[in-house]
């Protein structure tokens, strides 16, 4: 027990999914596995000071302000993890946040955010119990991130981090992620460029569209591909098929935007941009046969993926043909990391 610090913080990165997560049961158990590369620049600061206290009681602050808008989801989120942190409930917490992307960026960013607390408070935990220690440190911080938002608990890992079961990995659960080792030695570093097509706030909440998936007609169908995708995805990563890579990850981005719109209620979350931009990567690769790919989160901006090795011939076609598209000629170069930091 180490008592004399009180005071703890996290670094945590965002990720871009592959195959993505769309659909869940109680408890923040996904429908289908997932798998995604972590982000590097993209992330979350989040630093918890917490004092003895009789009750359990918290404040939080936005870039040193307070954020009430985010007290709903964060109440929420302390009533599933105390059973987990059982510490928590004699600490009064004072949490700030801050994020290393542009606020108006359109960005997801529950993913750092809740992975960066989730990191801090099972610190603060493991300081007064023995039942957190190295070992399983990363698991249950990973669990904790969960229990906020499901994609959060793959930020814990990188450069590739799997969240849900599936037969090709022994280890996986739906419970928490587990990093993704790439064995094969020749497979490239990647470069993320998230295109801001658009800046403004979610259309559907991931809590709406997640529930979408419960009486969705292609449910059935959507899960045992998930499954399939997966397995040509690591099959394409072990071997270094990056035609098949790009493949997948297309199909996997189109999918989750026709699962929203064949849903009822409907959403087209597309804009004319992000069609734009799509019919132009896909046009640029197949002249230039650059290894580029797009792929989406559940919104309207863009993710290129590409080796390191193509940067330059790359960003010269973003400046040339794609900035146009993005608002505010708007859009934020990162690559894959490798995981959290603590401060
Ligand atoms: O973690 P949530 O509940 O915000 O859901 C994220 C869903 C997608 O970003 C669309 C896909 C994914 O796997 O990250």
């Amino acid at each position: 027990m180490n008592l004399n610090k009180s005071k703890v913080s996290w670094k945590s990165p965002s990720n871009i999914a592959l195959i993505k997560y769309w659909g869940k049961y109680n408890n923040q158990i996904p429908m289908n596995p997932s798998i995604s590369f972590t982000l590097d620049k993209c992330s979350t600061i989040t630093s918890v000071k917490f004092e003895k206290s009789n009750e359990f009681s918290y404040n939080f602050f936005f870039e040193n302000k307070s954020k009430p808008e985010f007290i709903p989801k964060l109440d929420v989120f302390f009533s599933r993890i105390n059973e987990h942190l059982p510490s928590l409930s004699k600490l009064k917490l004072t949490i700030n946040s801050s994020n290393s992307f542009p606020h108006s960026s359109g960005i997801a960013s529950s993913a750092s955010a809740f992975s960066s607390l989730a990191l801090c408070l099972t610190e603060i935990e493991s300081m007064f119990s023995d039942l957190i220690d190295n070992e399983n440190f990363f698991e249950k911080a990973s669990f904790i991130s969960r229990l906020g938002s499901g994609s959060a608990s793959r930020s814990v890992y990188g450069p590739l981090s799997c969240w849900g079961e599936t037969e090709l990995y022994e280890q996986s659960s739906d419970e928490y992620a587990i990093p993704i080792k790439i064995s094969n030695h020749e497979f490239p570093v990647f470069c993320d460029t998230i295109l801001i097509v658009d800046s403004g706030p979610k259309k559907v909440s991931s809590t709406i569209g997640h529930k979408l998936m419960d009486d969705h007609i292609f449910k059935k169908e959507r899960i045992s591909q998930s499954h399939l995708n997966f397995s040509k995805l690591k099959k394409s990563i072990d071997s270094n098929d990056l035609d098949s890579f790009i493949e997948v990850v297309e199909n996997e981005a189109l999918t989750l935007h026709a699962l929203m719109m064949t849903s009822n209620p409907n959403f087209i979350l597309f804009k004319p941009n992000t069609i734009n931009i799509i019919n132009l990567v896909v046009k640029f690769r197949e002249e230039t046969g650059t290894k580029v790919c797009f792929t989406l989160d559940a919104g309207a901006n863009v993710h290129l993926l590409y080796p390191k090795n193509s940067f330059e011939k790359v960003q010269e076609f973003i400046k040339k043909s794609l900035a146009q598209f993005c608002h505010d000629g708007e859009y934020i170069n990162d690559q894959i990391g490798l995981g959290p930091q603590k401060n």
